[in-house]
């Protein structure tokens, strides 16, 4: 019999040579590379465990289940090491959390390596936070525990300190062709003239000058970040072979950071290339034949018309998951402008394939970039420049009346763009309301954090919470004074974890179990009802309200019915949208008991009101 390995070469082969020759004939690839590529492959195969093997064959579409919740966390912030964070997985049940993603946690320099993503060594785990064998360790307690991983794989770019940058460093050529490097500034002052930079407040240049090797280096990112050269094939076939050595550890999804940077091109803006998609369609095959139970997560921010490229097609798959950024900067929009056009526009425009899946989150450890889809608000009559302005200052305490309290980040003077942060407690409504001891304004706040993420809860996809959010974190200064820190403003929504406060879900009434007993009880319903699964569609229903949200999914067995009200006003809903559904006369609220009957003309609907109307079929 066929081992399964050999079934499935034979069903990608020829795909994957035509495309890694397509990709790497020109820059010198020989059949020989190619050899090399497959027997590499095959030998990380033989390593998976019988655990892994068993996952391969029987469970390759898990991330599609509605019972998976995920939550992001970093492991010194969250629990300090590795091992302690073994002994938080009853906190993690107890919420309902069956997906973490741990933040960057392979061996990075000590000082400043951008929160862990400028990576020294892929296969040892930093020092701090424990060893390799307590990450296996872990892997299995969260297995047991019914929770799978996620880790980080920072795939375009290693820190200055990694082996092969201490080798180029050194005036290895071999070593400097892992990356891009020129002699002078010629071809980098070509890249940057037509190369957006990423963090225009630091950096005036998409290169760094290394004076030991008289060099000038590309680093997207920062100075001690160097970009990988996707263009040589060894750089392709090292960083396939620690990808397929991470997923033997039992790591079930892998998050590929900064995908659209992988490749470069003169005279482009060197994002999203068409290059990238084969290099990941290639990633896809390789993982089809070697661990398919493994996930590709992508991490692509960019337009909302680039990110969705990224799942590729049924027939030609990239990534399996990706963030959802459209959704969570519409929610952010709809939140500021309590008007959800955008929302409905895109959610019906981003048709995706049935195996791919989004990452849904309101927050994570990055900054809000204003991502908006400029033709839909266009087609509003919205002035894209101006829109973007007002949501800047709506967030960072310039707009009167906002309830949100954000920092600006990375504002560019020459088009006076900016971006955000802060935790979403802060930036809705939370903080404010509570130094203003404003308790009316609190219960709205946390009517908010409530409605963002039913959100979450109720799109398509998976929901992922970012640490601290269950329990209302807000804002938190004190990296101002840390010389690790303070250079960037991230840090203001990436505070240790304050188990003082997490006690306090127990204590009824607080900020604390108001927020940790919602998110619990939303997690407990998204868990019961088939309509969750990530391969059901929902529709969209337009209504006569430029605040109301709402969509309805259904499954063989049921419908589920939302309304989201994105404002403090009350409103009423006509219901004549809604009537040619044939809705049952009493559906009913999952959260409250509630019951609606749509033959009434209309509906009151409460400030920032989340309904959730079940119909049994
Ligand atoms: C991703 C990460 C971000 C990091 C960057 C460079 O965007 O989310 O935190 O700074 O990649 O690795």
């Amino acid at each position: 019999m066929k081992s399964l390995y050999s079934k499935r070469l034979s069903k990608h082969q020829k795909e994957l040579k035509q495309l890694y020759f397509k990709l790497y004939d020109s820059y010198g690839a020989t059949p020989k590379d190619f050899d090399s590529l497959l027997s590499m492959m095959f030998e990380r195969y033989n390593e998976r465990s019988d655990r892994l093997n068993n996952l391969d064959q029987h469970h390759k579409t898990w991330y599609l289940s509605r019972k998976l919740v995920g939550y992001t966390l970093y492991v010194d912030l969250f629990s300090d090491t590795l091992r302690k964070l073994e002994k938080k997985i009853p906190y993690l049940q107890e919420l309902g959390i069956t997906f973490v993603h741990l933040m960057p946690l392979l061996q990075t320099p000590e000082g400043e390596n951008d929160g862990g993503y400028a990576v020294e060594d892929y296969l040892e785990i930093n020092p701090s936070l424990g060893t390799m064998d307590d990450f296996e360790h872990l892997i299995e307690q969260f297995a047991d525990a019914n929770i799978v991983i996620c880790i980080d794989y920072v795939i375009n770019h290693t820190s200055d300190t990694h082996e092969w940058a201490r080798k180029a460093l050194n005036g290895d050529s071999q070593y400097q062709d892992m990356y891009l490097m020129y002699d002078d500034r010629t071809i980098p002052d070509q890249f940057d003239q037509t190369v957006p930079l990423v963090l225009p407040n630091k950096r005036p240049s998409n290169f760094t000058y290394k004076e030991e090797i008289n060099k000038w280096v590309y680093t997207s990112f920062s100075s001690f970040q160097w970009d990988l050269n996707f263009k040589n094939p060894l750089v392709f076939e090292e960083m396939v072979n620690i990808l397929l050595q991470l997923a033997n550890k039992g790591i079930n999804m892998i998050r590929l950071d900064a995908i659209p940077f992988m490749w470069k091109e003169l005279h482009t803006s060197c994002r999203n290339l068409p290059e990238v998609h084969d290099l990941l369609h290639l990633f896809h095959l390789i993982k089809e034949i070697v661990c398919p139970s493994l996930v590709l997560l992508g991490e692509a921010i960019v337009e909302p018309d680039e990110i969705f490229k990224y799942f590729g097609t049924e027939e030609r798959n990239e990534c399996s998951v990706l963030y959802n950024a459209n959704l969570m900067v519409n929610i952010w929009n709809a939140f500021a402008t309590r008007d959800v056009r955008l929302l409905n526009i895109d959610n019906s425009k981003y048709h995706i394939h049935d195996q791919g899946c989004w990452m849904n989150y309101v927050r994570c450890h990055d900054d809000i970039g204003w991502g908006l889809n400029e033709s839909a608000l266009e087609s509003l009559g919205v002035s894209p420049y101006y829109h973007k302005q007002y949501l800047i200052e709506f967030y960072s305490n310039q707009f009167p009346g906002s309830f949100a309290k954000g920092e600006i980040y990375q504002f560019n003077p020459q088009n006076n763009d900016a971006r955000i942060n802060g935790t979403t407690a802060s930036l809705l409504g939370l903080e404010r309301s509570y130094d203003e001891h404003n308790e009316y304004e609190q219960y709205i706040a946390l009517r908010r954090i409530f409605l963002a993420h039913a959100i979450l809860f109720s799109h398509r996809g998976i929901p992922l919470i970012y640490s601290g959010d269950e329990i209302a974190t807000i804002n938190d200064q004190s990296y101002r004074s840390d010389d690790r820190k303070n250079e960037d403003g991230r840090w203001v929504h990436r505070p240790y974890f304050d188990w003082t406060r997490a006690k306090k879900r127990l204590t009824p009434k607080t900020f604390e179990s108001i927020v940790f007993n919602a998110i619990k009880n939303m997690i407990t319903i998204r868990k019961k009802h088939s309509v969750f699964d990530g391969d059901v569609q929902s529709t969209i229903i337009i209504n006569n309200d430029i605040s109301l949200y709402s969509f309805v999914k259904a499954t063989a067995k049921e419908r589920i019915l939302f309304i989201y009200n994105f404002s403090e006003y009350r409103k009423e809903l006509t219901s004549e949208p809604y009537q040619e559904f044939q809705f049952s006369t009493n559906m009913e609220d999952l959260f409250t008991g509630r019951t609606i009957d749509f033959n009434h003309p209309s509906i009151t609907i409460s400030p920032y009101e989340v309904l959730w109307l079940m119909e049994k079929l």
